[in-house]
């Protein structure tokens, strides 16, 4: 006996047909999605991922399928062979396969289905961890497929782009020593070498250095990396990156490249002309203008400091910060001074004291006189030197913080995000790219020195001399590129000689042991010939999620983790038999302490 499929080859997929099939006889396949039960005639639309055809059975025309017809439920994966026809004055113009259905003469089911535990639809209510459990059903939903396709799209355009402009593709391992990139390792036992661990690479980036000091000068890969770190919106433990390491190049080499690649992506994805050069800010100025180092550049809402005007204010909440060498900074909030009761004023301030801050100052401007509890401590010169340095106009509303520059960053930077929300200041459809560039070298943590970046980041030439004498204020060769608020990519120009790596890692305060030990293999091959080189790795997920308008990248990755890192269709992670520790030379010191030894 034949089966249906050796008899019959798809001839059309579900969102193909026009009226200009009309009167061919056509075999699609896809899933059973809406069906209405009309009496005598039963409508069925037909589902893949390219769209949806209406089928109509008609007992008059196909007597015998109609009792299968009458009996098909949702999900079912069918397939029929039949005539295509004109809906006449029934056409759905809200469809593009809305002028024509099909009117089956066969039909074939290939697998009935339960009833799914959610309803298959663009719009959904079921929650997410119901979806992710099943999530081979979630990714039959039109939005779900949609971001997957855009996600395949800009795989192929990044590879097409790179390869065009002289990169090669290599793949680096995935077992691997600990890379830092400053988040916790995932870690794979060794069978062989009882004991020890390979590391779930962080990043390839130790592997393309070496690859571009073996001479291949332009590399890219499509790589999954893996950190163990506190999760959200936009972070998942394994995550995809296109990382990218080229030689002989400035920051300005690289920038180009990544502005070229990123145009590359709109214009694909979107057909979108991306404006190049990108705008740039030195990170002092992000912080500055923006309290952050992936400013939202779709709204205005900026920064403003005001300390030189308060130096001498009669507000000692004002004076005495900046007495101390701290900072006063405020918001204008234009137009807005009605906008805001008192109650919603206490809630601001309570969202800024979340970061640090002891409270927010307010003032309404009216159009004789400022208004609020710190107006009357605000002098006339005062108020001058504000409005000169803030642009006031009658009708706005004054938010200020005083702290330390820290917490003024922190605090006015979330608060202009929740006013822009607040608001609606933001156009969902804008796309607003910025490189941040300028990273000091260094973070200090507790007192200690971390590398901002990671530590095969070059400094400024012109800083170097500083390394010895005040390490804080040396400037990386660093620069990330941030769209619409979000750190999409990020990348430096390398250390290149041998003895300014040492010396880096030595100011991080590792022996020379502890250097060798972890990256001995590579101080020794910056030791043959390196050339100058940079790169840069753009977070892909984050990129399909702006370009899908997709709020999380959960929704852009086929089976993600949830912000508690577990696969909750796979049950991962998992416990595993008794045996396989054994031959891993593990024992877990939990059960031991279930079992109470
Ligand atoms: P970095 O650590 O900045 O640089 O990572 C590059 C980009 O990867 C994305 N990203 C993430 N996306 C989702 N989930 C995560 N947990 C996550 N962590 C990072 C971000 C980020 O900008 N080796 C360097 C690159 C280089 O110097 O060339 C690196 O990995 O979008
Ligand atoms: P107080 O002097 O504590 O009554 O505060 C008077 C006003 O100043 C209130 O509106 C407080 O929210 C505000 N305020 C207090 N401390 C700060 C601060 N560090 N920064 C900005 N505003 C503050």
């Amino acid at each position: 006996m034949t089966t249906f499929l050796e008899e019959h080859g798809r001839t059309h997929v579900c969102g193909e047909l026009r009226a200009e099939h009309i009167g061919e006889t056509v075999t699609l396949m896809g899933w059973v999605g809406k069906h209405r039960d009309l009496g005598r005639l039963t409508f069925v639309d037909l589902r893949d991922r390219s769209g949806i055809t209406q089928l109509r059975f008609d007992p008059h025309y196909a007597e015998d399928i109609h009792d299968v017809a009458d009996s098909l439920r949702s999900e079912w994966c069918i397939a029929v062979v039949g005539e295509v026809v004109s809906r006449g004055a029934n056409k759905n113009p809200d469809m593009p396969t809305g002028d024509v259905e099909v009117l089956p003469q066969k039909l074939e089911v290939f697998s009935e289905a339960d009833v799914p535990p959610f309803v298959i639809r663009d719009e959904t209510e079921a929650h997410e961890d119901l979806r992710l459990k099943h999530r081979y059903l979630d990714l039959r939903r039109k939005p779900l497929q949609e971001a997957l396709l855009t996600r395949s799209k800009v795989n192929a355009l990044t590879r097409n782009f790179l390869i065009d402009n002289g990169f090669a593709e290599f793949e680096t391992p995935v077992l691997n020593r600990s890379t830092p990139e400053g988040a916790r390792d995932y870690l794979v036992p060794s069978r062989i070498h009882p004991g020890q661990f390979y590391a779930l690479p962080q990043s390839p980036q130790i592997f393309k250095q070496l690859l571009m000091i073996s001479g291949f000068d332009r590399y890219f890969q499509i790589v999954k990396c893996f950190r163990d770190e506190d999760l959200r919106a936009d972070r998942q433990p394994e995550f995809t990156q296109i990382d990218i390491e080229m030689s002989f190049v400035t920051p300005e080499d690289v920038i180009e490249t990544c502005e070229g690649l990123i145009a590359a992506i709109f214009e694909g994805v979107h057909d979108l002309d991306v404006e190049a050069p990108f705008e740039r800010l030195s990170y002092d100025q992000a912080m500055l203008r923006f309290g952050v180092d992936n400013p939202d550049m779709r709204f205005g809402l900026e920064i403003t400091d005001i300390s030189d005007a308060v130096a001498d204010s009669e507000f000692r909440v004002f004076s005495g910060t900046v007495a101390r060498g701290d900072v006063v900074r405020g918001i204008r909030v234009a137009g807005e001074a009605d906008g805001f009761s008192r109650n919603d004023l206490d809630k601001l301030e309570e969202s800024v004291k979340v970061y640090g801050a002891k409270g927010l100052a307010w003032v309404k401007v009216g159009d004789d006189d400022w208004k609020g509890p710190i107006a009357n401590f605000l002098g006339d010169a005062e108020r001058e030197a504000i409005e000169a340095k803030m642009g006031i106009e009658p009708g706005d509303l004054l938010l200020f913080v005083a702290a330390s520059e820290e917490v003024a960053c922190a605090s006015l930077g979330n608060l202009r995000k929740d006013l822009a929300a607040k608001l609606d200041l933001i156009d969902e459809s804008e796309f607003r790219f910025c490189w941040i560039t300028d990273f000091p070298m260094f973070e200090e943590i507790d007192g200690d020195i971390h590398p901002m970046h990671h530590p095969f980041t070059s400094p400024h030439a012109e800083d170097m001399d500083l390394l010895g004498t005040d390490p804080l204020a040396v400037r990386a060769q660093a620069y990330d590129l941030v769209l619409n608020g979000h750190e999409i990519g990020g990348g430096s120009i390398r250390i290149h000689r041998q003895d300014v790596q040492a010396k880096i890692f030595e100011m991080l305060g590792m022996s020379d042991e502890e250097a060798n030990d972890k990256f001995g293999f590579l101080l020794d091959a910056l030791q043959y010939g390196t050339p100058p080189h940079g790169g840069i790795a753009f977070g892909m997920d984050r990129l399909v999620m702006i370009l899908t308008g997709a709020d999380s990248i959960r929704q852009v990755i086929a089976f993600p983790k949830t912000t508690q890192a577990s696969d909750l269709m796979a049950s991962a992670p998992s416990d595993v038999d008794a045996d396989q520790l054994e031959e891993l030379h593990l024992r877990l010191a939990l059960k031991d302490d279930e079992d109470g030894e």
